[in-house]
């Protein structure tokens, strides 16, 4: 077999089989094929696509280019959540306790941020001592004995698709959705669990930037999830303003309390439940989804959840007095007011923006190696369709550099537009695809 032949292949409209893509990604992950080949065969695939079997052979394959988690020493059917991400998402933060609250057992590799915020991990290391690397034996006995664990996701799950996903990035071929969906994929299938649930996010703030796009998205990602033989459920929900009230790690930390606590955002509240629900239903721990989101309010209620957290922070090294008093989560030198510029109806906060202000205060890395302020960004007092009146608080700036400031809080405000008239939120949940 040669790399350029099958260049050719897919660059005339070929259809690649299971042991040609099985020799190009290996090749290329072994070095054995240059970057050059494989840009081009990336662009071929770009403007060719890929049919339903190619798409999930790719995923496949990189899913087994490195190490796989065995989770089968963990009692009862293992269900995991995915985001394709988005700006004040901190879902994972909650559902991962309520879940477990709710009897599905959590094992979860998550990944740092390269973006407006950090991602799962970095907001967790905003608690003090809180560690995310440890052994497999460890999680395991973690996950049977409290019903919670997360981990750093290491370099050498899913290999191949690191390699492929660097090289996508600087030749602009990363916006393919074969390619986008065969890289998620074939993480999540690498870690283990044996139900998926994915939150795919649709707006201005998310890759997916309309209902039709995600949709597709969704559906490629259900296909390739359930041809793996893994149940998988796909909730398309909306992303055009950033989610609850805080951009920020710590800041985001103490949202995720107030949501565990019964007291959060009711827009978040919703899709945790209904994440939740999905979750439940997948697994099989319920039969109706109704069923699934009753028992998702009631972890909420009665503090099960919020309990679940306490306990998981302190198995991971946290210190659970600052989850207590979320306050102490806060180390930051400037609280800022940002004001309306004039009164009537927000008709958009663009989540990007946002999230891209919340980076320049430093809640985000702008290279893989900048260190983050984890109590620097965003929490917003107002959201769409809300009145406000000129001069009144939108949001407060959390900072600790002074030259930040100002930069920051004018991003923010050009991310804000007004209405004289009353404006209609986006429904929360677009879709839900299921097979
Ligand atoms: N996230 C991924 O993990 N891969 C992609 O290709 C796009 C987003």
């Amino acid at each position: 077999m040669r790399m350029y032949d099958l260049i050719m292949k897919k660059r005339n409209g070929g259809v690649l089989n299971h042991k040609e893509i099985q020799y190009m990604v290996m090749g290329f992950t072994e070095g054995k094929i240059p970057d050059y080949q494989m840009a081009a065969m990336m662009m071929a695939i770009y403007f060719q696509g890929m049919n339903e079997q190619e798409t999930l052979d790719l995923t496949m394959v990189m899913a087994e280019s490195g190490e796989t988690l065995d989770l089968s020493g963990i009692h009862g059917v293992k269900c995991d959540k995915h985001s394709t991400g988005g700006v004040g998402d901190k879902v994972s933060l909650i559902l991962g306790p309520m879940a477990a609250a709710a009897g599905i057992p959590v094992a979860k590799m998550s990944g740092r941020g390269l973006g407006h915020t950090g991602g799962t991990i970095d907001k967790l290391e905003s608690i003090t001592g809180f560690h995310t690397s440890m052994e497999q034996e460890d999680f395991i006995r973690q996950v049977n004995e409290i019903g919670i664990a997360l981990v750093g996701q290491t370099a050498h799950l899913a290999p191949a698709d690191k390699k492929i996903y660097a090289l996508r990035d600087v030749t602009a071929t990363v916006d393919n959705m074969s390619l986008i969906a065969s890289s998620i994929m074939s993480k999540k299938l690498a870690a283990g669990a044996d139900t998926i649930v994915l939150d795919v996010k649709c707006g201005n703030g998310a890759f997916m930037k309309t209902p039709e796009e995600a949709k597709t998205l969704a559906e490629t990602m259900v296909k390739i999830g359930n041809g793996a033989g893994r149940k998988t459920i796909a909730v398309i929900s909306d992303m055009n303003e950033p989610l609850g009230y805080a951009i920020g790690n710590a800041l985001e930390v103490e949202e995720a309390v107030e949501v565990l606590k019964g007291q959060g955002e009711p827009r978040l509240t919703e899709l945790c439940i209904t994440l939740g629900a999905y979750m439940l239903y997948g697994t099989g721990l319920c039969r109706k989804i109704e069923e699934g989101r009753e028992k998702m309010t009631e972890v909420l209620k009665n503090r099960s959840a919020y309990q679940k957290f306490l306990s998981f922070v302190a198995a991971q090294g946290g210190d659970v007095d600052e989850v207590k008093d979320t306050k102490r989560l806060l180390h930051v030198k400037y609280i800022e007011e940002v004001k309306a510029p004039e009164s009537g109806y927000i008709s958009c906060i663009q989540a990007e923006e946002v999230g891209m202000a919340s980076l320049m205060l430093g809640a985000g890395r702008e290279t893989k190696e900048s260190a983050l302020d984890y109590s620097a960004g965003f929490r917003l007092m107002k959201k769409t369709g809300d009145k406000i009146s000129k001069g009144e608080t939108i949001a407060l700036l959390y900072a600790n550099a002074e030259e930040k400031i100002l930069p920051a809080k004018q991003r923010f405000l050009e991310a804000v537009s007004f209405s004289e008239k009353p404006v209609a939120k986006e429904p929360l949940i677009k879709y839900v695809i299921q097979e």
